[in-house]
Parts: C-alpha cells; structure tokens; sequence
C-alpha cells in the first residue's frame, strides 16, 4: 500500500464534495429503488442505471468507487480537477491501465448523524470482489452500523476504538467530541482511518498498531468501543483467516479477551460499547460465559440473536465470499461444523456488551425483538445513569420516590372473547429495546398511577387498600418490579 499524504487527501475531499456519489446525489441520479438496492448490497440496479455515462463526475465516481467499475483515463480526469489522475495513483486509489483507470479502494457515502461525509475501505462484493483478501478491511457493514448506533450522542475525555478497520467508529467518536485512540493489528486499516478522518475533514484521532489493548497499555478511556474480529473460526488447515474478523483464537477466546481486559482501561465513571459473539458451553449459555468474563465490572449483555452452529456457520463462510454448492463452500462448512462438534458447542450468541463501574448492575438477557437503533445512544445512555442512581438508592428510597410513567409506553390488554377482565396485561415500549413487559392488575395499576405527583409507596398503600391486600406484601412484590421498569426506561425519575 503505498503512503497517504493529507494533502491528496484534502484534493480528493474536494473533488468528492463537488462532485461525489453523495446518497442526495446518487438518489436523483438512479432513483430511490436502486440506491436501497445498493444499501442491501445489490448492485445490479444501480450499475443499470449509471452504465454509458462518462460525462458526469457524480455518475463516474459511483461507478468507479462505489461499484468498482473501470472507467475511461478522460471521464475520471474530469471527475477528480483537483487530485487529478497522478495524484490518485500517487495516494494509491486508482491506477492506470490501457486508457482505463482501475479503481483500488471503495469510498461510499456514509452519514455521521445529521451529517454527510465519505468512507474508504478496501472493495468488496458489491464491488464484484470475492473473496475477500485475508487482509480485507471492511467498510460499513450492519455490525459498524449497530456500534456507531451505541454510542453516546455526545461526549469528551478520551475515547478508544480498538480495532477500528476503516475507521468508521472512531470518526463518529471523533465527531461526537472524544478525543479519540483508534488501534488495529493491521496498518493498512489504519491507513483508511487516516484517509477517512482527511476525507470527512477530522483532525484528532491518533491511530497506533498493535495487537488488542497493546498500544494503550496503562491508558484509561472515558469510553471504549469496539466491534472486534469476534467471529468464531475453526483452527483448520485451508480456512481462510480474515483480518477483519478474526483474530484467530479458538471459539470466543478473543471476546473473553476484550472483555475481560477492559476493566484495566477504563477511566472513572466510563464505560464501553462492544459487540461480540459468545459460545453456548454444555450446560453454561452463553450469557452466563460472558457473565464470568466481566471481571467484576457491572455488565448489560444483550444476546439479539442466537444461532445453531449450522445457521453460524452458513453465515461466516457466506461472508467470506464463498458461494453453496462449491467445493470450497463444503470443505469450510465441514470445518465450521467440525470444530463446534469437537468443542461441544451447540448454540452461538451474538449481541452488544455494555460494562461500566456500576455496582449492582448485572444484566444477562435475549432481546430478539426489532429495536430502532436510531435512539440506542441515548437510551443505553440513560439506562446506566438509572443504574448507577438505583445502586444507591434502598427499596424505603424507592418507595419515597416519585415517578412517572415514560411517554412511550402504552398498556395493551388482552380478552378471551367474551370475558369483562381481560386475561393478560402487558406495558408496551415504542423507543427504548421495544420491551414487552407482563403486568398483573396491582402493577398495571401503580405504573398508571405514576404521574409525578404522588410517591409509590404511598401509591402502593392505596392499591393494597382497594384490592384489599397486605400492603407489606405488595410493597415486597412490586418494589423489586418498579426497580426494573425504572432499568428498562419504562418508568422514569422526574
Ligand atoms: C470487525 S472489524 C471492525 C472494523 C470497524 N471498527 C467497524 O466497526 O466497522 C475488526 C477489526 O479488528 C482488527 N483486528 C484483528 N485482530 C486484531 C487484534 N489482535 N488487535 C486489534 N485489532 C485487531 C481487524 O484488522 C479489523 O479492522
């Protein structure tokens, strides 16, 4: 790979603010079908829609950086007035060939909240490469998507993302007001995070090599992010050992790595952001593994999925690139299969780890439902505050506590026909993890009773009363209950 120099950076950045395949730009150019196509990661809509043109940079761009199209010497020159063509090539995005130029690297559009700006990573699939190189550095895919969704909205003090790839999470760090430490074992991940940070005109993120928390040893982070190469991969000769996936330990070794070690490198009142998959052990699920990891730390693990080795093994070889019904397609299924059958593993979690300095704070749960991440921030935001306010408050504080239901949630009740009660309660969630809670009536009635005016213990006294019950006893039953609607966003402190 040849040097990055910021200032064929700054040219390129120029060039792609004027003429860019921004996702506004791209939307008239192809129409709104074909640029959702191409974000699924099909771009056969696209490419029919931008073939034959040569006369208009936005179209020339997308065809060579987002599709990975060849493209006439001419039509490229005009697309790229200020780098122009040595530059490109001398920055190492492009190169020459026959009156064509070839492009080397992807840069796609990527928003930054409200903002837009560029990505570069290696070119992939949609780009018609497969497979991917072993040392492939991957651009934004749903696992960036989801971290980037994470993590706070806004913040300051020092932020780490290990294992930053093209950079994408520590750009959004960057933007959010971190100072930002962005490590990788690959140096040609931490060229793209150096070309991305120019490209969306980001100073302040200081990249270093090196393998896991080894470049930051004895360094403290007010945040730690990392989508780290969790992926389970069987120690066979002929399988492919993909740098951004694999950090090739055996099983979820990796994982109990990171997490385990993240304790040493958080700075007071921290916390870190990961995803990760997890391994089912006999008679240990997966979550409880993940619950030994956390070395004393308090832990939100969220498993959103949980696979059969079959189902995890189909997805990791599909995403190297390798197609069913190919040799090489069994040969790495066989191992895959072979290596979760010699270990006796039969179910693998995969999900998001949240750990901060919390006491008391201890959740292992499967959250299958669909989640609007579009909020996720603040929300996990939020729920550590709750849950660093709840480790210091007794049940007597509760109970003298006024609250309030939150503005999202709605009760829904179910009827068998014909019956006047209904059968089943339940408190609905539209933001937060859209939880479902089951309520009986005592509980349904005390969260629609929380109006900011009166405190629960008082509230719970008047509902012993009127379903004539021990007071005592409901307080022992829904205290515990409040605590955990509090956690989850359904109630709130005013
Ligand atoms: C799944 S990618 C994440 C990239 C990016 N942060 C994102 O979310 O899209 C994992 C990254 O970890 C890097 N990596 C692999 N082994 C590593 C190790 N031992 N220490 C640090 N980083 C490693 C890979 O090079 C890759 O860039």
């Amino acid at each position: 790979m040849v040097g990055m120099d910021s200032a064929h950076a700054r040219l390129l950045a120029e060039d792609l603010a004027e003429g860019g395949p921004s996702d506004a730009r791209l939307r008239i150019r192809i129409g709104v079908p074909a640029l959702e196509a191409l974000q699924r990661g099909d771009a056969a809509p696209a490419r029919r829609a931008l073939r034959g043109s040569t006369d208009d940079p936005t179209a020339t761009l997308a065809r060579l950086f987002v599709l990975g199209d060849a493209m006439p010497a001419a039509s490229a020159a005009d697309a790229l007035p200020r780098l122009g063509l040595t530059g490109a090539e001398q920055m190492g995005v492009l190169s020459r060939r026959d009156g064509l130029v070839v492009p080397l690297v992807a840069i796609r559009p990527h928003q930054f909240d409200e903002q837009p700006g560029w990505i570069a990573s290696d070119l992939d699939e949609l780009a018609g490469v497969f497979p991917l190189r072993a040392d492939h550095v991957l651009g934004v895919g749903g696992a960036g998507r989801t971290l980037s969704a994470m993590l706070p909205p806004s913040g300051s003090g020092r932020a780490l993302d290990l294992g930053c790839g093209c950079g994408v999470i520590a750009l959004h760090l960057r933007r959010r007001g971190y100072h930002v430490v962005a490590t990788d074992i690959s140096e040609r991940a931490l060229w793209f995070t150096r070309l991305n940070a120019e490209l969306n005109g980001l100073g302040g993120i200081d990249t270093r090599l090196g393998s896991l928390f080894e470049p930051v040893a004895g360094e403290r982070f007010d945040l730690i992010a990392s989508n780290p190469p969790f992926v389970i991969t069987p120690r066979t000769d002929g399988v492919p050992q993909y740098e951004y996936r694999d950090a090739g330990a055996t099983g979820d070794a990796l994982m109990a790595q990171v997490v385990g070690q993240v304790a040493a490198h958080l700075a007071p009142g921290g916390s870190a952001r990961l995803l990760g998959n997890w391994e089912d052990a006999p008679g240990v699920p997966g979550l409880e593994r993940v619950r030994g990891w956390t070395a004393g730390l308090g832990a939100w693990v969220v498993e959103r999925e949980h696979l059969d080795p079959v189902r995890y093994a189909e997805l990791w070889v599909r995403d190297g690139g390798t197609r069913p019904g190919t040799a090489e397609h069994q040969a790495l299924m066989d191992a895959w299969l072979d290596d979760f059958s010699v270990r006796k593993v039969d179910g693998i979690g995969m999900g998001w780890v949240v750990l901060a300095d919390i006491p008391g704070l201890a959740r292992f749960e499967r959250v299958p439902q669909h989640v609007d991440t579009a909020h996720l921030g603040s929300h996990i935001a939020e729920v550590l505050a709750t849950a660093e306010r709840l480790a210091g408050l007794d049940d007597a504080r509760i109970a003298a506590s006024v609250l309030q239901v939150a503005g999202d949630v709605t009760e829904a009740r179910h009827h068998l026909p014909g019956a006047e009660a209904p059968s089943v309660l339940e408190l609905r969630q539209g933001g937060g993890l859209a939880r479902t809670e089951d309520v009986d009536p005592a509980l349904a009635a005390l969260v629609g009773a929380c109006d900011g005016d009166l405190p629960v213990g008082v509230l719970i006294d008047a509902i012993a009363e009127l379903l004539e019950a021990d007071a005592e006893a409901l307080r022992q039953d829904l205290l515990p209950r409040v605590r955990e609607l509090l956690l989850t966003g359904m109630l709130r402190f005013p």
